[in-house]
C-alpha cells in the first residue's frame, strides 16, 4: 500500500506532474466548492536518464476531433488488433507495422511503465541551432571586457554547426557580416527609427523568400553574410569580439549614453524572421542599461530624471512605460510565432526596462537574468550553466515546442500559466472559463529546459445528476513536440489518470489526495498572473478573499482528516506570495515574477518559504524554522531563498572566528564546524540557475537585514496599513508579519460574514 505523499513523489518523478488534488470530485458543482481547482504543475521535459527515446512515431486516434497518443489506459483487442481511445471511445485498428503484437509482445507505449515515452520524428529535415548576440557597446571597461569574455568563451561551447551572428548597438546599431574577406564589415543603422521586416530586408540585401520558401529556413545565400557555422569563423568571430569597443559616441556629464536597444532587438528579430522562421533559435541580449533612445526607450537621457518607480506608475507618471511595453510585446508576438527564444541578461546597478520588457522572455521561454555587473560570478556562471549539456552531449535546451493537452469527457483544460503563448486551437477538451492563457487547448513554448514548468488549471464539467460509475478514471494526456538540441524533432507522450469520488460520500478519500504544495504553487502562480494582468489593490483584496475561503469554510470541511501541522502551510506561503508580488523595484518584481513563473515545484517552494540550516557542535546540520527563535550565538544559519544563499554567524561564533580559533590546529572541530554551511553553499551556487547572490554575513552585520526580514518580519517592518480610498474596505500593503497578516484575514473574515 502507498500513502498519498509516496504516490505523489512517484508521479512526479515518472511524469514530471504534479496535481492539486489526486482524487477528483465527480460534479462541477463539487469541483467548484474545493476553492482550489483541479490542476497540475506540468514539467515537460524532466529530465529522465530511463527514457531512452524511441525511434518510430506515435499511433494517433483516427477522429479527426480527439488524434490522442495510444497510451498504456487504452484498451487492446490483440485478436482484433483494435485499441479503444480512453479518450473518446473511439475503436482503431492498428497499423500494419504493429501486425505481430499480442499479449506477450507489447509495444513500448502500452507498457504502464511507459506512462511517459518520447518518440523520435523521423521525416523532416535536421534543423540547424541559430545563436544570435545582441551586445550592448555602452558600458564601463571592465564590464565590457568581462563580457566579451563570456562571449568568446560561449563559442566554444557551441555545437560546430551551430550558426552564429552578431549585432552591437550604442547610439548605432551594427550587424555584423562574418562571410567577408579579411577586414571586417558591417551594416550601420540608427537608433531611433524602427524598421519593418520588409526595409530590413531591403537594406541587408536580404531576398524576400518567396510564399512557397516562407515556413522554413531559407537556403545558404540568403542569410550566410550575418550568420555563418561556428566550426568556420569561430577565429574571426573570437577576434571581433575581442576588438569590440565602448560606444565611441561621446557622453556629456549629466546624461545616459544614448542606448538603442528596441531598434537593435527589433533587427534582431526580423533576421531571424525572414531566415529561420520556425526553426530553433537564441536571442541572446546583454544589456547594460535601459534604453534611452528610439523606440523601446524606457528612460531619457538625462540623468537627473530617474527611470520610473512603482510610485510613478501608480501615479500613472510614466512617460516612456506604455509605449515601450507595446514595442516589445510586438517583438515578443513576432518572435514567438516563428518559435524564437529572446534572452535577456541585464546587468547593471539600476533598473534597465525589464519590466517593459519581460513579455519578450515570457512570450518565448527565454531566460531572464539580472545581476549588478557583467564581472560577477553570477552572470558568468550563470551565462556559462545555459548551454550545459547532458550525458549524450546535447544541449539541455529545447527549441520550439508545442504544448497540446487532452482530457477525457468529465473534464476540460482551463488554461496555463507559465512562459508560453496561445495557439488559439479550439476543441472538445476547451473549457469557456478562462484560467491565466485559456480558450485553447495548444500553446507554444519556444524555449524550454528541464525544469521549466507550466500550471495548467481543469475544469470538472460534469453534471450532477449525470454519476460517473464506481471506479470510472478522468484522465489527461499532454503531447509536447518539440526540437531537440541535436536537431532531432520529438515527441513527448505523457498520460496519467485520477480517480473520481464523490464528494458527498467520499469527502475523506478527496481531502486525503490534497498535494498541499502543489495547491500553494498553483494558486500563488495564479496570484502572481492576476498581479501582471491587473496590478493594484484587487490583486490584494482577490488573494485575501481566496484565503479566507481557503482558510475558513472550506478548510474546516476538508482539512478534518489533513495533517493539522501541514495545513498552516496554505496561509504562510500565500503571505509570501504577496510579498513575491509587491515589493522590490519594478524590475526586480519582474525577475522574481519571472523566475516564479517557470521554475519546478521544488524551485518554486524555495522562493515563497527560504529553507534554513542550522550548523552546530550540538549535531548534525538540521533544518530549522525560519523564525528569530533560530538564531542563536552558537549556530551558524544557512538560508536560501532561491535567489540569494546567505550564511549567518551567531555571535560567539562570529567572535571565535575573528581570534581566529579555526586556525589552531587543537580546534580543529571549530574549523570543520565553519566549513560545513560553505560546502553546502558551494553545492547550491553550482546546480542552481541563476546562480543565486552569495553572502556571508555575522551577528551585527550589516548583511544580516537579509536574514532578520526574512526571519522576523514583524521587528523590521511595522504594521503598514493603508486603507483603500475608494471601496473602504481595509487592504494590507507590502511586507508585514505573519501574525499582522492572520490578524488581518481574521478581521475580513468577520466583516465579510456580517
Ligand atoms: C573583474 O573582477 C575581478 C575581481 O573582482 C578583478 O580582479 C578583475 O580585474 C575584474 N576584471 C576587469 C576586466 O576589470
Ligand atoms: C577570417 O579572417 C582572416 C584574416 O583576416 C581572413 O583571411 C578570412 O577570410 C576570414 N574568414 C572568414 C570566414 O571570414
Ligand atoms: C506571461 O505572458 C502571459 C501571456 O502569454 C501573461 O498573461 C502573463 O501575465 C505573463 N507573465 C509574466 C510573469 O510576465
Ligand atoms: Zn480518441
Amino acid at each position: 500500500m502507498t500513502t498519498f505523499p509516496e504516490y505523489i513523489a512517484q508521479n512526479e518523478e515518472r511524469d514530471g506532474v504534479r496535481f492539486s488534488w489526486n482524487v477528483w470530485p465527480s460534479s462541477r458543482l463539487e469541483a467548484t466548492r474545493m476553492v482550489v481547482p483541479v490542476a497540475a504543475l506540468f514539467t515537460p521535459l524532466k529530465e529522465r536518464t530511463d527514457l531512452p527515446p524511441i525511434q518510430y512515431e506515435p499511433v494517433l486516434c483516427s477522429r479527426a476531433t480527439c488524434r490522442a497518443v495510444l497510451n498504456p489506459l487504452c484498451q487492446v483487442d490483440y485478436r482484433a488488433k483494435l485499441w479503444a481511445c480512453n479518450f473518446c471511445y473511439q475503436r482503431n485498428q492498428f497499423p500494419p507495422s504493429y501486425a505481430g503484437i499480442s499479449e506477450v509482445n507489447q509495444p513500448a507505449e502500452l507498457l504502464p511503465l511507459f506512462s511517459t515515452i518520447e518518440y523520435v520524428v523521423q521525416r523532416g529535415p535536421q534543423m540547424p541551432l541559430v545563436f544570435l548576440y545582441v551586445v550592448d557597446t555602452c558600458m564601463e571597461d571592465e564590464d565590457l571586457q568581462a563580457l566579451k569574455e563570456s562571449l568568446q568563451m560561449s563559442l566554444s561551447l557551441l555545437p560546430p554547426t551551430a550558426l552564429v551572428g552578431l549585432i552591437t548597438f550604442g547610439r548605432m546599431v551594427q550587424v555584423h557580416e562574418l562571410g567577408c574577406e579579411g577586414i571586417s564589415k558591417s551594416y550601420v543603422f540608427r537608433g531611433t527609427k524602427d524598421l519593418n521586416a520588409k526595409q530590413l530586408q531591403e537594406m541587408l540585401g536580404l531576398t524576400k523568400p518567396s510564399a512557397a520558401q516562407g515556413r522554413g529556413p531559407q537556403p545558404e545565400w540568403v542569410w550566410f553574410k550575418f550568420l555563418q557555422p561556428v566550426q568556420k569563423i569561430d577565429m574571426n568571430l573570437t577576434d571581433l569580439l575581442g576588438e569590440l569597443q565602448r560606444d565611441p559616441w561621446p557622453v556629456t556629464q549629466g546624461k545616459r549614453p544614448l542606448r538603442s536597444l528596441g531598434v537593435a532587438m527589433s533587427i534582431a528579430v526580423g533576421l531571424l524572421e525572414c531566415t529561420f522562421p520556425n526553426t530553433g533559435a537564441r536571442i541572446m541580449t546583454f544589456i547594460g542599461g535601459p534604453a534611452t533612445q528610439g523606440p523601446g526607450m524606457v528612460v531619457g537621457d538625462e540623468l537627473k530624471t530617474p527611470i520610473r518607480s512603482w510610485h510613478d506608475i501608480e501615479k500613472d507618471n510614466t512617460k516612456f512605460m506604455k509605449k515601450a511595453t507595446k514595442h516589445y510585446e510586438s517583438l515578443a508576438n513576432r518572435a514567438s510565432s516563428n518559435g524564437h527564444i529572446i534572452d535577456i541578461y541585464a546587468c547593471a546597478l539600476d533598473q534597465t526596462g525589464l519590466l517593459e520588457m519581460k513579455c519578450c522572455t515570457n512570450y518565448t521561454g527565454g531566460y531572464m537574468v539580472m545581476a549588478d555587473s557583467f564581472n560577477t560570478s553570477l552572470f558568468k556562471q550563470t551565462f556559462q550553466r545555459v548551454f550545459t549539456k547532458d550525458v549524450q552531449g546535447s544541449f539541455k535546451m529545447a527549441f520550439a515546442a508545442t504544448l497540446e493537452i487532452k482530457t477525457s469527457r468529465e473534464i476540460k483544460v482551463s488554461g496555463a500559466i507559465g512562459p508560453c503563448v496561445s495557439l488559439n486551437a479550439k476543441g472538445p477538451c476547451v473549457s469557456e472559463n478562462e484560467i491565466g492563457t485559456g480558450g485553447t487547448c495548444q500553446w507554444k513554448v519556444c524555449g524550454l529546459d528541464p525544469s521549466t514548468t507550466l500550471a495548467l488549471y481543469f475544469e470538472v464539467v460534469n453534471q450532477h445528476n449525470a454519476p460517473i460509475p464506481q471506479g470510472g478514471r478522468g484522465a489527461i494526456q499532454f503531447v509536447t513536440q518539440y526540437q531537440h538540441s541535436s536537431g532531432q524533432r520529438r515527441i513527448r507522450v505523457t498520460t496519467t489518470a485520477r480517480n473520481w469520488a464523490d464528494a458527498q460520500t467520499q469527502i475523506q478519500s478527496i481531502a486525503a489526495s490534497f498535494d498541499q504544495e502543489a495547491a500553494a504553487i498553483l494558486m500563488a502562480r495564479l496570484a502572481v498572473y492576476r498581479a501582471e494582468t491587473e496590478e493594484g489593490p484587487d490583486v490584494l483584496r482577490w488573494l485575501d478573499r481566496q484565503l479566507i475561503r481557503l482558510v475558513g469554510e472550506h478548510t474546516c470541511r476538508v482539512s478534518a482528516t489533513i495533517d493539522p501541522n501541514r495545513k498552516q502551510l496554505i496561509p504562510v506561503f500565500v503571505f509570501s506570495v504577496r510579498s513575491l508580488v509587491f515589493n522590490n523595484s519594478p524590475d526586480e518584481s519582474s525577475y522574481y515574477r519571472h523566475h516564479f513563473n517557470r521554475q519546478d515545484l521544488t524551485q518554486a517552494l524555495i522562493m515563497i518559504q527560504p529553507v534554513l540550516y542550522a550548523y552546530s557542535f550540538n549535531g548534525p546540520p538540521e533544518p530549522v524554522l525560519l523564525d528569530s527563535s533560530s538564531i542563536l550565538p552558537d549556530r551558524i544559519l544557512l538560508m536560501d531563498t532561491f535567489f540569494q544563499i546567505l550564511i549567518y554567524h551567531g555571535e560567539t561564533v562570529a567572535q571565535w572566528r575573528k581570534a581566529g580559533y579555526q586556525d589552531m590546529p587543537e580546534y580543529e572541530n571549530f574549523k570543520h564546524l565553519l566549513q560545513a554551511p560553505v560546502d553546502d553553499a558551494q553545492e547550491l551556487l553550482h546546480t542552481r540557475f541563476p546562480m543565486p547572490r552569495y553572502i556571508d554575513t555575522e551577528h551585527g552585520g550589516s548583511q544580516a537585514r537579509f536574514l532578520l526580514s526574512k526571519v522576523n518580519p514583524s521587528q523590521t517592518h511595522n504594521n503598514m496599513y493603508t486603507w483603500g480610498q475608494e471601496s473602504g474596505a481595509p487592504i494590507l500593503t507590502d511586507d508585514v508579519s505573519l501574525q499582522v497578516f492572520m490578524d488581518h484575514l481574521k478581521k475580513l473574515a468577520v466583516s465579510s460574514a456580517a
